[in-house]
């Protein structure tokens, strides 16, 4: 009790702050999230996300080069197909965009870890996650194709599977093909609490996979609920999920946190294209120091409970780093 205890002792010189420091990051916390288009040449700048392109092969192989040389080892790649089909049969082919590309990364880096997202919604016409029946997604239809799409990944090189669409039972039929097909060894990452959620505009536009018509409610998860994510998490363990995420992560915390003690195993999180871009818009307007609520999210989202963290800012943050081992915390 004051005035013996004085909680302001411990924070009066930096060096003592930084030894009772409860949160850390370091570049092995990151993935790096990039996104690869057909063509040549290419290195499109996505005017909603500031500093994020589009990369054609090529380029996207020079980019995890600089990547890997300031220590980002691991990457999670979306493709943007040339074509679309209805059902997203193009993601499953061997020479689709992603595939293409993982060869080429692995022939030249072969350290390079590389976790390929699963779903459909780049691939197909109308922009949604799986085969549309009736006006909406079939669950067990799409299963089925992500099963075989993830089997062409891993055969391409894919270190890990990602699966983002939110169908029930996707976990247990994607490991079993994985398995079948002598996969055993390559893990998944599920997408297990994958909210509904305003915070994937940007990476719409990045990806060109926003929904011609309705919305993602039938599977993605409702924001307002918690308890619903924990079950979610619990099948997808059942299931065989070697990682479990939670996506968004800004405004999930409490999810985050609420899977770290009731669960053990690694957790992931998913700093997506809205909250990057919202802290690159409002630096560019002058409104907060970009550097330093960068840090202080990355750190919030560790300190909640997440193991991995996903994130746009993983260049920008392993930079800092190498720069100065404790950021933010002087
Ligand atoms: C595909 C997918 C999305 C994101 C990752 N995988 C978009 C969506 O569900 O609409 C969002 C990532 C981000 O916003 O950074 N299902």
């Amino acid at each position: 009790m004051f005035p013996q205890t004085r909680l302001r002792r411990l924070r009066y010189n930096a060096t003592l702050r930084q030894m009772v420091s409860e949160t850390s990051l370091s570049a092995n916390d990151f993935v790096m999230p990039l996104f690869v288009i057909y063509g040549k040449n290419k290195k499109n700048p996505i005017p909603s996300m500031p500093g994020q392109f589009q990369f054609s092969v090529e380029n996207l192989v020079t980019e995890c080069k600089e990547l890997s040389a300031i220590g980002v080892r691991s990457i999670l790649l979306f493709g943007i197909p040339e074509h679309k089909d209805e059902h997203g049969y193009v993601a499953c082919k061997h020479n689709g965009i992603v595939q293409t590309a993982i060869r080429a990364i692995k022939e030249e880096l072969p350290e390079m870890y590389i976790i390929a997202d699963v779903c459909n919604c780049e691939y197909t016409t109308h922009g949604h996650c799986g085969t549309i029946v009736d006006g909406d997604v079939d669950n067990d239809l799409t299963i089925a194709t992500l099963s075989k799409q993830s089997v062409s990944l891993a055969e391409a090189g894919a270190d890990m599977i990602a699966p983002s669409d939110m169908m029930d039972g996707r976990v247990e039929e994607i490991r079993k093909a994985l398995d079948d097909a002598g996969f055993y060894k390559t893990p998944i990452m599920s997408y297990s609490a994958k909210y509904a959620s305003g915070f994937y505009g940007p990476f719409r536009d990045a990806a060109g996979s926003a929904p011609q018509f309705g919305d993602r409610k039938t599977y993605q998860m409702n924001p307002a609920n918690s308890n619903e994510a924990l079950r979610e998490i619990d099948q997808d363990i059942l299931e065989g999920a070697d990682i479990i995420m939670v996506k968004p992560a800004l405004s999930y915390l409490d999810i985050i946190r609420r899977a770290k003690d009731e669960y053990n195993i690694p957790i992931a999180a998913y700093n997506v294209s809205g909250e990057y871009s919202m802290v690159k818009a409002a630096a560019a307007n002058g409104w907060i120091d970009e550097q330093r609520v960068m840090t202080e999210i990355l750190t919030s989202i560790k300190r909640a409970g997440a193991d991995i963290i996903i994130t746009y800012f993983a260049k920008d943050a392993v930079n800092i780093l190498n720069a100065s081992p404790t950021p933010g915390k002087s």
